[in-house]
């Protein structure tokens, strides 16, 4: 029953606890069907955080007695069978990927929501460290969303155009690959400026990532 702003914490917690579990089950697949390494990365990536975001609304339920257990998120169930769908349907990989993107950012919206109202009634309520345990989260959701958002502005447009313009008369062209290599002769500098005997912790060049804004 629903009679206060805790009760609907509490609701919104469990639910929250119900989705990810459903998750941790879900991402492991869909990174195997993810084509693009860099998809595949990312789900991966995701999975380790999900699992900490759940042991997280672990803590949160203790710190606000209640068990995590015992409700059936609807919408994630929803949300991850239309995620199967994608992954079960025929198609290119380009394609699929950037459908299972979609699916994928449904996901972290429904997320974002959820623990955006939630930091907010804990907030209200005075559970402060409830709040912060929403913050992190929610931070980790956000991320995760502007990185599927990365991936599909950069590799699975690429694919997705390679697809669409398949002459075989035309020869593809590399373009855009000499990029940002002009932070090496800095450091070089800074080296020179410095009076250190030896050359220190020598850093290998920071590689461009495709999701870099
Ligand atoms: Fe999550």
């Amino acid at each position: 029953m629903l009679t206060s702003l805790r009760d609907v914490l509490h609701d919104l917690v469990r639910d929250l606890y119900s989705a990810e579990t459903q998750l941790i089950k879900a991402l492991p697949k869909m990174a195997k069907a993810a084509s693009d390494a860099g998809l595949k990365a990312a789900i991966t990536g995701h999975l380790e955080e999900t699992r900490e975001q759940a042991a997280r609304l672990e803590k949160t339920c203790e710190l606000l007695g209640i068990k995590p257990k015992g409700k059936t998120c609807q919408a994630m169930k929803g949300l991850l069978e239309e995620g199967a769908e994608v992954m079960a349907e025929e198609g290119s990989p380009a394609a699929k990927d950037a459908a299972m993107i979609v699916a994928a950012q449904k996901v972290e919206h429904y997320e974002i929501a959820g623990y955006g109202a939630a930091r907010v009634f804990a907030t209200v309520l005075g559970e402060t460290e409830v709040a912060a345990l929403m913050t992190e989260t929610l931070e980790e959701e956000k991320a995760a969303d502007a990185k599927l958002t990365g991936i599909a502005e950069s590799t699975v447009n690429d694919e997705a155009d390679k697809e669409g313009s398949d002459d075989p008369d035309e020869p593809e062209e590399d373009e855009e690959d000499a990029d940002e290599e002009v932070e090496d002769d800095e450091d070089e500098e800074e080296a020179k400026a410095k009076p250190t005997p030896a050359k220190m912790g020598k850093k290998p060049p920071a590689k461009a990532t495709a999701g870099k804004r």
